[in-house]
C-alpha cells in the first residue's frame, strides 16, 4: 500500500552516519513542530498559486538578488519552533530523511523519501512549500526560487551561483567547501580530475547517462517504496533503489559543495544539514527542472512518470504559508504547470542531450 502520513507525536532522534572514512555518525534532534490546528488538505483550488518562472542563478538581476536575499533574511528572523522558519525549513529534510518518523501502518520501518521513486515529487512538494512561505513573507506571490544550472557546460552555469557566495548576506553559509568557490567548475562526478576540459567532459558524459540514457521512469526516478520498504541500511552509495539522476549527479553535486574538512561534508553533503544552506533549493528546482526535461523536452519523448497507485497515492506532510500542516499527494505533483511552476528553455542542454560517449 502508498506511504502514509506519519505520526508527528512520535519523533525519535535523527541518525546521519559517513559512508567514507572517517566512519562517524552525527545524532540530532530534528523533530517538527506540531501546530495546534488539524490538517488540511491540499486542493489546487484551496491554494491556488500565480504562475511564475523560476530563472537560472546565473542570469539573475542585481534587484532579483536582493529581494532573493530579502526573503531569506525574513524567513531566517522567524523564531525557531515558527514551521515556516529557516531552521524548521531545514529540519524537514533532516527529519523525513533521517528516520525521525516511522511509517504509518508499519511502525517498525522509518519514513525515508531518498533512494526510491518518492525523491522526486517530495523533493518538488519541498520546494513548492517553501517557496510559497518565501512569498508571503514577501508579500509576492509571484516569488520564484532560481534555479542553479549546475549541468550547463558553456554559459557560465557550471560554478557555484555568484548570489550565494558574498559572506555575511542570508543566502551565504560557511560551510562549503572553500576550493569549490567561482570560478572553479562543477563536478558532477566526485573525484574527477583533469584539466578544465576533461572536468567539463565529464560532466556532459554524467548528464547524458543520468537523463538520456534513463529512458523509464524505473531508471530515472528510481523504483517502488512501498509501506513496509525498509531502506534503513540504503546509503548514497549503495542506494539500489535510486533513480539514475538522483544517484548521479544529483548527489554529486551535494559532495561538491558541502565542506570537506567537516564530519558528513556539511552542510550539504550530507541529509541531516543539507537544507541548512540556502542553496540547497536553488540545486534542488535544477532537479526539478531535469525531471521536466526529461519527461517532456528528450528526443524520442515524451517518457512516463510512474503511475502505480501506491505511487501515485503516497502522501506527505508539509507547512503551508500559514503555519499550517498540509496533507499532500504524490498524484497532485506531477504537473509543474498546474502549481503554476515553470522553467524557461535552456539553450545548453543541447549539450549534453546530443553528447555521444
Ligand atoms: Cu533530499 Cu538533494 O537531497
Amino acid at each position: 500500500s502508498p506511504i502514509r502520513v506519519p505520526n508527528l507525536q512520535q519523533c525519535e532522534l535523527a541518525m546521519d552516519a559517513s559512508v567514507s572514512l572517517p566512519l562517524m555518525t552525527l545524532t540530532l534532534n530534528c523533530c517538527l513542530p506540531i501546530p495546534p490546528q488539524s490538517p488540511r488538505h491540499f486542493s489546487f483550488h484551496k491554494y491556488k498559486s500565480e504562475p511564475r518562472v523560476r530563472q537560472a542563478a546565473h542570469t539573475v538581476s542585481d534587484a532579483y538578488i536582493a529581494k532573493y536575499t530579502r526573503a531569506y533574511e525574513l524567513m531566517k528572523a522567524l523564531p525557531d519552533d515558527d514551521p515556516r522558519s529557516f531552521h524548521t525549513q531545514a529540519k524537514i529534510h533532516c527529519a523525513f530523511c533521517n528516520f525521525a518518523y516511522r511509517q504509518a501502518g508499519n511502525a517498525s520501518v522509518p519514513l525515508q523519501v531518498h533512494f526510491s521513486w518518492l525523491f522526486l515529487p517530495w523533493h518538488r512538494w519541498y520546494l513548492y512549500w517553501h517557496e510559497r512561505i518565501l512569498q508571503s513573507l514577501l508579500g509576492d506571490p509571484t516569488f520564484a526560487l532560481v534555479f542553479w544550472n549546475w549541468d550547463d557546460q558553456r554559459d557560465g552555469g557550471n560554478v557555484m551561483p555568484a548570489m550565494f557566495v558574498p559572506n555575511g548576506t542570508a543566502l551565504y553559509d560557511r560551510n562549503r567547501n572553500q576550493n569549490n568557490l567561482p570560478p572553479t567548475l562543477v563536478k558532477l562526478r566526485p573525484n574527477t580530475t583533469g584539466n578544465d576540459s576533461a572536468v567539463v567532459n565529464q560532466n556532459l558524459n554524467d548528464m547524458y547517462q543520468d537523463v538520456v540514457t534513463a529512458t523509464t521512469a524505473e531508471l530515472f526516478m528510481g523504483g517502488a517504496y512501498r509501506t513496509g520498504t525498509d531502506l534503513t541500511n540504503a546509503t548514497v552509495i549503495n542506494a539500489p533503489l535510486g533513480g539514475l539522476l538522483e544517484n548521479g549527479v544529483h548527489n554529486g553535486i551535494h559532495f561538491w559543495t558541502g565542506n570537506s574538512d567537516l564530519p558528513l561534508i556539511q552542510d550539504m553533503g550530507t541529509f541531516t544539514t543539507a537544507a541548512r544552506d540556502p542553496i540547497f533549493y536553488a540545486h534542488h528546482s535544477n532537479v526539478d527542472r531535469l525531471w521536466d526535461k526529461w519527461k517532456y523536452n528528450l528526443p524520442g519523448g515524451p517518457r512516463a512518470d510512474h503511475n502505480d497507485t501506491d505511487f501515485l497515492k503516497a502522501k506527505f506532510y508539509f507547512y503551508d504559508e500559514n503555519a499550517r500542516l498540509v496533507k499532500v499527494k504524490v498524484r497532485d505533483a506531477l504537473d509543474n504547470s498546474k502549481l503554476g511552476i515553470s522553467y524557461p528553455t535552456v539553450a545548453a542542454d543541447e549539450l549534453w542531450v546530443n553528447y555521444n560517449p
